[in-house]
């Protein structure tokens, strides 16, 4: 498992947040999905090509598999016991369209790590406790296509695993628990059939650092304690789950965090700021946010990518948001944001990163001095807002009817954390009053939130 922190580490790099929201791209990211073709084979031809019988022990029989190899043609007892594991679970396999299954046959697991052709999507290396024994690490199955109603009696019997990747199967049924796998460390069940509740056995996996289950059909709420998991990335999206994103939010180590294209409600958890140290990009598009929008986004320093577009979000962007020096696409397009683009934002095309600013299809009534450039090369999309003598705004009575309502109201925070080089506040005190919608009703061209 030397390569444990290499494999993470490629991993992590292409498994960007972004690239989080397909579905099916990472088959080829994995360090070890391999790409020779499979052999054409298919599921039932596989048991009666077996090796000829031997005398096989007690343990290897009993998954009454059909012949089994004889003890002495494994190359070491840890996969002698694993043996019977595969044998077990490909009975349980209803779909194989690649035929990748007619491979798991003979005595040759680690068939692989001497580029031979057996076992598809099982991969050996030495575990740190015994350096001398080859044994299977890791799993990948992504893009195999295979059926399964459950993984439960086959991952969690694999002692030394420290990965499975399962991306595109039809998996489903509860995950087993693998608490008990010393060395476990990659979870990815994404784009399966699973179902149901979150999956709490994984909440108390300590070591884990990659958690993947997009794409599948969970629903209900995310147990606070998900937050909590050492993951470097965690990937949510495109499920039913539901409910409040729980205020432990800020105690994630996160670099890569979705919940896109799910059904959460409430507002985004203050606590974000608490991720200032990890938090690299965050997307919660897609679900049905409300609340004001925090002014402690603006404190999570090391933001590249912040996506919370397509909620119900309210309020003026806090001046904090200023201070993202890294951040290169925010999009908080479709919400209900209202007031000033502010000046200080729109530098950070100038002073930052800033590549993708989209507030399309929300309420503000103005842009600051530095955003009309960033509209002309179309890095700001401001369409169907309500600035006046902008392009492809909404009808002035959508506008009146927005301002007027005072359930729209957030306090404006005209507080910049940060030294911006050039920037001098003005006018705090006006600022504050000048941003509630009733005081800018009226006034589409007024100066809040710092010129
Ligand atoms: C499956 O493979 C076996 C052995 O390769 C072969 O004899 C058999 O005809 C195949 N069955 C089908 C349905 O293709
Ligand atoms: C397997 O292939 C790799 C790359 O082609 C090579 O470096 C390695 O030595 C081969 N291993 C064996 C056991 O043949
Ligand atoms: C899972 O099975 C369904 C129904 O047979 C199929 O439509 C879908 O493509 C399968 N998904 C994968 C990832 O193989
Ligand atoms: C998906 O899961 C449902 C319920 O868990 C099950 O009835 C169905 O057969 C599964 N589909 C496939 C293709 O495995
Ligand atoms: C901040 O994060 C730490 C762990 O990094 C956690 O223990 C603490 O509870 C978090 N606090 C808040 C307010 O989220
Ligand atoms: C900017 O971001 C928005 C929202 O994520 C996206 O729809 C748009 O295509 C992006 N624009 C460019 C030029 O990349």
């Amino acid at each position: 498992m030397a390569a444990r922190h290499a494999a993470v580490v490629a991993l992590l790099v292409l498994a960007a947040a972004h690239v989080a929201l397909c579905g099916s791209d990472r088959a080829g990211v994995v360090a070890h999905g391999g790409g020779n073709a499979p052999p054409a084979a298919n599921v039932t031809g596989a048991a009666s090509s077996a090796p000829a019988p031997a005398p096989s022990s007690a343990s290897l029989a009993a998954c009454g598999c059909g012949p089994a190899p004889a003890p002495w043609q494994f190359l070491n007892q840890k996969l002698a016991a694993l043996w019977p594991v595969i044998q077990a679970f490909k009975k349980t396999i209803t779909c194989d369209p690649h035929g990748v299954t007619a491979t798991w046959e003979g005595p040759e697991l680690c068939s692989s790590y001497f580029n031979g052709t057996k076992y598809k999507g099982f991969y050996c290396d030495f575990p740190p406790n015994a350096p001398t024994t080859l044994t299977v690490a890791s799993i990948d199955f992504n893009g195999f296509g295979l059926c399964a109603p459950s993984l439960a009696g086959f991952i969690d019997q694999f002692p030394d695993l420290a990965l499975f990747h399962a991306n595109s199967n039809n998996f489903s049924g509860d995950v087993p628990d693998l608490t008990h796998l010393p060395y476990f460390y990659e979870l990815d069940l994404s784009n399966n059939n699973f179902s149901g509740s979150f999956p709490d056995t994984v909440v108390p996996l300590g070591g884990l650092l990659f958690l993947d289950l997009r794409f599948n059909k969970y629903a209900g709420a995310v147990p606070p304690p998900v937050f909590d998991l050492t993951v470097e990335a965690l990937f949510l999206n495109n499920n039913g789950f539901n409910g409040r994103i729980p205020d432990s939010f800020g105690s994630t180590g996160a670099k890569y965090l979705v919940v896109a294209n799910n059904q959460f409600t409430g507002p985004i958890p203050r606590s974000i700021y608490n991720t200032s140290a990890t938090l690299s990009e965050v997307l919660f598009l897609n679900n049905q946010l409300s609340g004001c929008l925090p002014y402690e986004i603006g404190l999570v320093e090391g933001l590249v990518v912040f996506d919370a577009g397509g909620n119900e979000v309210m309020g003026p962007i806090p001046l904090s948001f200023g201070c993202l020096s890294d951040v290169e696409e925010l999009n908080l397009a479709g919400n209900q944001l209202y007031g000033q683009v502010p000046d200080v934002v729109c530098l950070l095309a100038k002073t930052g990163k800033l590549q993708n600013l989209s507030l399309s299809d929300n309420f503000f009534h103005s842009v600051g001095h530095h955003c009309m450039e960033l509209v002309r090369s179309r890095v700001l999309d401001v369409r169907r807002n309500c600035i006046l003598g902008f392009p492809d705004q909404r009808p002035p009575i959508e506008c009146a009817a927005f301002y007027a309502d005072p359930s729209k109201h957030c306090p404006f925070i005209p507080h910049i954390p940060c030294e911006l080089p050039g920037y001098h506040h003005p006018h705090a005190a006006k600022a504050d009053v000048a941003a509630l919608p009733a005081a800018a009703h009226g006034h589409g061209q007024t100066q809040e939130g710092g010129n």
